[in-house]
């Protein structure tokens, strides 16, 4: 696959960690990163334009706890229309800028009884409900044919942010991360579907990336803030309004968790 040449000076950039901030997470590119640059999506050729509304639509770099970070504000989904190429096309992008180390976050609906709106959980494992996988019709060298996902999010990492919050008092969940395309939110039908299959939680992205981040053998980190009760165990209907409304709500914790996680990697 034929990457974009990028201008200077994110060209020469050269970021340790890339950054995905999920819907209503954006904020965190303002609030926390000492900035060197901002690099809109419209302005790199053959890159897909973010549609949905809370997603800025731009790369973000500079440093975090000294660390030199590349950030999405904004990601695309499978539910844009976007090819699963191009919705994973900017994971490859940072691999090529010689990010090694990808930090995903993600709103997702709670589907774990003990959760609630405004927790956070880190992914240990997910389930491709998708129907597809971002590596069918691969276009390069890179990685082995059929990569392990065995451990596709990093032990050695979740157990330093766990260490980070039990000693800050943060509560931090752990659990499997379901994707389904979306955009429609599931059936109650559906959400109890998934509880029997192991899913904690439930969300339209994360899988894509953290499939060809593996296979791009990066260390993975992915971190859910549970926006809402899933449909079904909610008595109330969905709206796109509750997810960025309780990400909004938890923003100064959230932030602090990702520069806690930035600072182990
Ligand atoms: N379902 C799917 N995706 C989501 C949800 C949900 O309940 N909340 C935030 N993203």
């Amino acid at each position: 696959m034929q990457l974009p040449e990028l201008p200077e000076p994110l060209a020469s950039f050269q970021p340790e960690i890339g950054l995905i901030l999920g819907s209503g997470l954006g904020f965190f590119a303002d609030d926390r990163i000492e900035v060197a640059g901002r690099l809109p999506y419209s302005e790199i050729e053959g890159f897909p334009v973010s549609t949905v509304e809370g997603h800025a639509g731009q790369f973000v770099y500079g440093t975090v706890e000294e660390k030199r970070v590349i950030c999405m504000q904004g990601r695309f989904h499978f539910y844009e229309g976007y090819s699963m190429a191009e919705v994973t096309k900017p994971i490859r992008l940072m691999h090529a800028l010689g990010v090694r180390t990808l930090y995903i976050t993600n709103a997702a609906g709670g589907i774990h009884p003990d959760f609630v709106s405004g927790d956070f959980m880190l992914l240990s494992d997910h389930i491709n409900a998708l129907g597809t996988n971002p590596l069918i019709g691969w276009q390069g060298k890179e990685g082995v044919p059929f990569p392990d996902m065995t451990e596709v999010y990093d032990r050695s990492l979740r157990r330093g942010l766990h260490a980070w919050a039990a000693s800050q008092g943060v509560g931090l969940r752990e659990g499997v991360y379901l994707a389904t395309t979306g955009p429609s939110f599931e059936t109650p039908a559906e959400v109890r579907a998934f509880a029997k299959l192991g899913a904690d939680a439930v969300g339209m992205s994360t899988v894509p990336e953290a499939i060809v981040a593996r296979k791009l053998a990066m260390r993975v980190l992915a971190i859910s803030c549970i926006t809402n009760a899933a449909a079904g165990i909610s008595k109330t209907p969905l709206t796109h309004e509750e997810v960025t409304e309780t990400a909004g709500r938890v923003r100064p914790q959230f932030a602090d968790l990702l520069t806690a996680a930035i600072a182990l990697a």
